[in-house]
């Protein structure tokens, strides 16, 4: 098992490693005072690891209440996350209790905005099911629900008090879910760091699980801790996903979100004129990841202006110079559309 320490607003640890659900109950415990654990997940991942978890946790004290919704980014919404305030408040969760988050970013990012918001913020566990939610959403406190406006409008930073990653959890995913995790592990090493870059190229999707998502989860990390409340370096964390949340949106988010990013990370490597756009894009295509879209320059630039990242007249694109190297460039509204030409 690796131990990952995250140091910021809240200090806590990421535990990553086989076998991990079973020391749920065993890891709560040690945070201390709760008596009362509510688990949050929704109805792929509940039957899957559901009850182990809760086993884990009853067999080491605790009371559990559970609330699971319908799967999919369709529940991220004020309907289920006023539900599961209500659910919490019926079962009489107490300041001093625990929501336990078990699933991909969908339930990290509601039940994250939960616990943040329920008695004006109670802790909670992050125990992602899925690699997104593994390397990136379970990691650095950014939760939220979806708005009919846009994805991730309301939310809050909370950062959760531990992260438990069962990498045998992975095994049970479909190829799909896991090539949109592979988007954003391919992510860190363009942003980062060229040995993990070389390690995926040479592995492809065969790459060493444990060791690549805790080296993934250092460097957000690292990053979380520099600028919790993304306001500078955190925004790098972007490279591919304002012109991909675009390709989400004007797809009506039938385009998943991983394949989404690849697709914004192809468009702004070759629009860039980056010196490893090649390698970028033969490494997407070797994670069997899109690099093209059947959309429109204008049909983009209009659903991209649209993302909450916009700020007044410009847009911050995250451009990569070469492997390792990128950089946040503010650019004005006016350029964004010749700048998704030249890069379709
Ligand atoms: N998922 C991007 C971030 O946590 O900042």
């Amino acid at each position: 098992m690796k131990t990952v320490t995250v140091r910021a607003s809240k200090t806590y640890d990421i535990l990553i490693g086989s076998n991990l659900l079973a020391s749920l109950g065993v890891e709560a415990k040690k945070l201390g005072k709760a008596k009362k654990v509510c688990i949050v997940s929704e109805t792929n991942v509940w039957p899957l690891y559901g009850i182990a978890a809760q086993e884990s946790l009853e067999a080491a004290g605790f009371d559990t209440v559970t609330f699971v919704f319908p799967a999919g980014e369709a529940s991220k919404n004020g309907i289920t996350y006023l539900e599961l305030l209500n659910f919490l408040a019926e079962s009489q969760l107490t300041r001093s209790d625990l929501i336990v988050a078990l699933g991909g970013g969908v339930v990290g990012d509601l039940a994250g905005f939960a616990a943040a918001s329920y008695l004006r913020g109670i802790r909670f566990i992050q125990v992602p099911t899925t690699l997104l939610a593994a390397v990136d959403s379970s990691v650095g406190g950014k939760t939220a629900i979806d708005l009919p406006a846009g994805k991730n409008l309301a939310g809050a930073f909370c950062q959760p008090s531990l992260v438990l990653c069962d990498t045998d959890t992975l095994n049970t995913l479909s190829r799909d879910v896991f090539r949109d995790g592979c988007a954003e592990v391919i992510k860190y090493g363009i942003l980062y760091d060229p040995d993990l870059f070389r390690h995926l190229e040479v592995r492809g999707p065969d790459f060493h699980r444990e060791a690549v998502i805790t080296r993934c989860v250092e460097l957000k990390r690292d990053v979380v801790m520099e600028d919790e409340f993304d306001t500078g370096a955190r925004m790098k964390l972007n490279l591919g996903h304002t012109i991909g949340h675009g390709v989400e949106a004007k797809s009506n988010f039938s385009v998943s979100h991983g394949k989404a990013v690849a697709i914004g990370t192809a468009i702004v490597s070759r629009a860039s004129g980056c010196c490893d756009a090649e390698r970028i894009l033969s490494v997407l295509r070797q994670f069997d990841l899109p690099t093209d879209t059947e959309y429109s320059a204008s049909d983009l630039y209009r659903y991209t202006l649209s993302d909450k990242k916009r700020s007044g007249g410009t847009v911050s694109l995250i451009i990569p110079e070469k492997i390792g190297l990128c950089h946040i460039v503010p650019t004005p509204v006016e350029q964004l559309l010749f700048f998704i030409e030249a890069g379709l």
